[in-house]
Order: structure tokens, then C-alpha cells, then sequence
């Protein structure tokens, strides 16, 4: 659609999507006013959620209006550079995991890296989100991903549930519809209410998302330094119940591990087809590690300038959302023309279209992280890389998410060489299905010790 619109010279354009008419801006500048400028008409994305009957499906990426306004309120300080900090040492403790896991095969055959990667994600977010130990890279048919695999089930009637709540998400709570699966959602609250029981029994003090958001459900703020109990003059009104507080460690899972391991795989996958920038990558590291004693920290990864340069790359040619919803709010009348955008209107916001289109990026299929330098940057319009949304409903973990991203690739590139192996169909193919961006067939990598 984007190619449509923009072959005919358009700034915008709209289709329907079924029944419903759905706006898509195409101009960098209008997609700016929607998500930035003008945000007030298209604060929600219009998704389906239930608090009720379906308590994990309330959580910030789907909640909409003054709920979700608070909620982001109350969440972001969970994301600041500092409790990134606090967490680290436990993505470094589950890189040691995934280099026994790779350890075992290597030399000897190709490897699913998107798999191998999926479960080093998973085990990150079941520690710092659930508390749990899930130990997917040892055991991958381990209870915690078998439901998980659940929530991803598209036999016929979890299809057509999964239209239902997407494309009439009114309906669907009318219908007393799920969108996540009564065996999912009781498996999830039940490792929930374990963890939270055990942590305010035994005054646990952890540094992980579960801690903040137990600070949050008793306390009703965030404290550097302080427990999970309540206080004198802790403020009450803004609590998080038990329900809101499982409904957001379940989005952090949801958003935070697919989208990561898939920024790993692509990127790995190119570096594999690029090996003087596989080969530049991996000097960096070894240099950044070197002034930091050879060992990974948090700040020796801000460090890592050329690792930004390719991961921004990478994201560009492979956003893992390649399209952004929202919805109009209010009736909005569209800047420098006549077209008025009706209440409820769909709005999809074309993130592949723009990063690929070669009157930004000459030559789009070309992997250069150069185009990533700073004097590259600033001649592009900022809404012509928007991997992680903008605006205020921007990606709240997007630091997390760069961060456990950095973790793996300088784990793997310190200590393997990758190639591209034939199991690999290239050029890759795009599976039309899938929501989160993947190829058909899967990416397959042969690596050796450096
Ligand atoms: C490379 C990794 C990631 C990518 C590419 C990514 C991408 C995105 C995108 C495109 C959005 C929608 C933004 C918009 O509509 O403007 C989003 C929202 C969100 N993401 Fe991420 N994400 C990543 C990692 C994470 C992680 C690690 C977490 C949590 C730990 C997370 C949690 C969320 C949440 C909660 C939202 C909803 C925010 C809101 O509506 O207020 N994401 N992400």
C-alpha cells in the first residue's frame, strides 16, 4: 500500500481494511503529527482487552485513554538507565547459558539461530520479569514454554478468535471472548501470585521489573533503594492490583522477548552475508572489552558506537512490528489539506514501507550500517526510522531491548564466527503471516570458535 500511494505521488492515503476504512500516512511529516505532533487524537490503538474476564489482556500495550496514561505514568521509571544497570548482571549470567548451549554443536552443524536466540530471551524475561528460572536454553520443552506456545496456537477456532478480538475488539468483550487462553492466563497468574507470596513473605529484595512492579502494587512508587513492603506516607490511590501487576509482567514478556531475539537473528544473519562488517563488529568488541578488563558491563556496551550503528541497521531493513496501529480518537482534520479523519477511523502507520523506500535509503536492500552516522542521520527526516514507534506510546523497553541485544551479539561475536548456511533459503522470504517480522524456512547459521 505504501508503494501504491507513494508511486502516485501521494502524502497519504486509505483503504479498507474489510468494512472498515483505515488512513495510512505516507509523508514522513504527517506520520510525525500523528504520532507526535497531534497525539491526542490518536492516543489508543483501538486493540481488545478485558480487565475482567480476561485480566492479563490489560496491559499497557493494548489499554487505551486516561488508563493507559496513568499506567505509563506509573511504569516509566521502571525503564531508566539506572535500573538497566541493576539488571545486567543477570543477562550476562544467561549469555553464560547460551554459550554452553552453543558450545555443544559448534563446528559440527548449522543452527536455528532464531530458536537458539528465543530461548536466551525467554530465559532473561522469566528472571527479570517473573522471578523464575525457566531454563529454556537447557530445556527448551521446559512448562514455561509450553504455555507460552499457547498463547501463539492458530488452529482454526484460535484464528478466527484472533480476528474477532482484533478487527472488532467491541464485539469481542461483548462476547465474553479471550484473548488469552483460560489454561494460559491460569498458568501465568498462578507463577505470578507464587512469586509475589514468596517475595512479601521473605522481604525479598531483587534487582529485576518484578521488584519494581511489587514496589509499585504495595507502595504505589518506585524507590532506588527502598523493599516491597509498604511504608508510612506510601501513597495508596495509585497502587497496582495483583491483576494489573501480571497483566504487565505478561506484556514484557510478550513485546520484549520475540522482538529482541529477532533483532539478534537479522542481524546475525547479514553479518553472516557481510564478513568485513562481521569482522569490524567483532574488533570493536574485543577493543571495548579491553579497556573494561575483558569484562561485559553496562557501560562498556555504551561503548560499542560501531554495535549501535549495525544493530540501527538492522532494524531499519527488519523492524520486527513493520506496521504501527493506531486510532482516532477525536475527528481530526489532516494538516495542508481538505481530509477530515472521522472518530474511530483506523490508522496504519507503514514502518517497513518507510525504511525501505529508496528515496531515504538509495539502494534499501543494501546493509550499510554508515547510514547510521551522525551525518547521515541528520539528513534524513526522523520519522523515516521509527523502529520502536515515537511519540508518547513509543516502545517503553526500548533501552532493555537494545540492551539485551548488545549482550548477545557481543557474547556470540567474541567467541564464534558465523557463515550462512545452505539450510538458509536466500534472499530470505518473508513469512506474510506472521505479525512479528520472520523469514519462511527460518534462518540456519554454521559458526566456528574464533
Ligand atoms: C528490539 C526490541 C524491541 C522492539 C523493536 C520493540 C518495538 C516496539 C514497538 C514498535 C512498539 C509500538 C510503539 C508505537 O506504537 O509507537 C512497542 C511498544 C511496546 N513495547 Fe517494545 N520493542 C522491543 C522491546 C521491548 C521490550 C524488551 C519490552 C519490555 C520489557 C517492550 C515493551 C513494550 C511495551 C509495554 C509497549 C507498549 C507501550 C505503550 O503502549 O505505552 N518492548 N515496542
Amino acid at each position: 500500500m505504501y508503494r501504491y500511494f507513494k508511486s502516485h505521488h501521494k502524502p497519504h492515503g486509505g483503504f479498507y481494511l474489510l468494512f472498515m476504512p483505515t488512513y495510512m500516512p505516507v509523508d514522513p511529516e504527517l506520520v510525525k503529527y500523528v504520532m507526535q505532533n497531534d497525539f491526542n487524537h490518536f492516543v489508543d490503538r483501538g486493540l481488545y482487552y478485558n480487565e475482567e474476564t480476561d485480566p492479563l489482556s490489560a496491559h499497557l500495550f493494548s489499554l487505551d485513554g486516561a488508563k493507559w496514561r496513568n499506567l505509563r505514568v506509573k511504569m516509566t521509571p521502571t525503564f531508566t538507565s539506572g535500573k538497566m544497570k541493576m539488571m545486567f548482571d543477570t543477562l550476562v549470567k544467561c549469555g553464560d547459558q547460551l554459550l554452553t548451549e552453543m558450545n555443544k554443536t559448534v563446528g559440527n552443524t548449522s543452527i536455528d539461530i532464531k530458536d537458539m536466540l528465543a530461548r536466551f530471551t525467554t530465559d532473561i524475561i522469566g528472571t527479570v520479569a517473573f522471578g523464575i528460572d525457566c531454563n529454556s536454553l537447557k530445556n527448551p520443552d521446559n512448562e514455561f514454554n509450553r504455555y507460552m506456545k499457547l498463547f501463539f496456537l492458530d488452529g482454526f477456532w484460535d484464528n478466527i478468535i484472533g480476528f474477532i478480538t482484533f478487527v472488532t475488539p467491541g464485539i469481542a468483550k461483548k462476547l465474553g471472548l479471550k484473548a488469552v487462553k483460560p489454561p494460559l492466563s491460569k498458568f501465568f497468574m498462578r507463577v505470578v501470585k507464587d512469586t509475589v507470596d514468596y517475595r512479601e513473605k521473605n522481604n525479598i529484595h531483587r534487582k529485576d521489573f518484578m521488584h519494581f512492579l511489587l514496589q509499585l502494587k504495595n507502595r504505589g512508587k518506585l524507590d532506588e533503594d527502598g523493599g516491597i513492603l509498604k511504608e508510612i506516607g506510601d501513597d495508596k490511590e495509585s497502587n497496582l492490583s495483583i491483576n494489573e501487576l501480571a497483566a504487565q509482567a505478561f506484556v514484557f514478556f510478550l513485546a520484549g522477548y520475540e522482538t529482541s531475539s529477532t533483532t539478534m537473528t537479522f542481524c546475525l544473519f547479514e553479518l553472516a552475508s557481510n564478513p568485513e562488517i562481521q569482522e569490524k563488529l567483532r574488533q570493536e568488541v574485543f577493543e571495548v572489552l579491553k579497556r573494561h578488563d575483558n569484562k561485559l558491563t553496562y557501560d562498556a556496551t555504551m561503548e560499542m558506537h560501531y554495535m549501535e550503528k549495525v544493530i540501527n541497521e538492522t532494524l531499519r531493513k527488519y523492524p520486527p512490528v513493520p506496521g504501527l496501529n493506531r486510532i482516532c480518537t477525536k475527528d481530526y482534520k489532516v494538516p495542508g489539506s481538505n481530509i477530515m479523519i472521522k472518530k474511530d477511523t483506523k490508522v496504519w502507520i507503514p514502518v517497513l514501507g518507510l525504511q525501505r523506500d529508496p528515496e531515504f535509503y538509495p539502494d534499501p536492500e543494501k546493509f550499510d550500517p554508515e547510514r547510521f552516522s551522525e551525518e547521515n542521520k541528520n539528513e534524513r527526516h526522523p520519522y523515516t526510522f521509527i523502529p520502536f514507534g515515537e511519540g508518547p506510546r513509543v516502545c517503553i523497553g526500548l533501552r532493555f531491548g537494545m540492551m539485551q541485544t548488545k549482550v548477545g551479539l557481543s557474547i556470540l561475536l567474541k567467541n564464534y564466527k558465523f557463515s550462512v548456511s545452505s539450510k538458509t533459503t536466500v534472499p530470505l522470504q518473508l513469512d506474510p503471516r506472521s505479525f512479528i517480522m520472520s523469514t519462511e524456512g527460518g534462518i540456519w547459521l554454521n559458526y566456528t570458535e574464533v
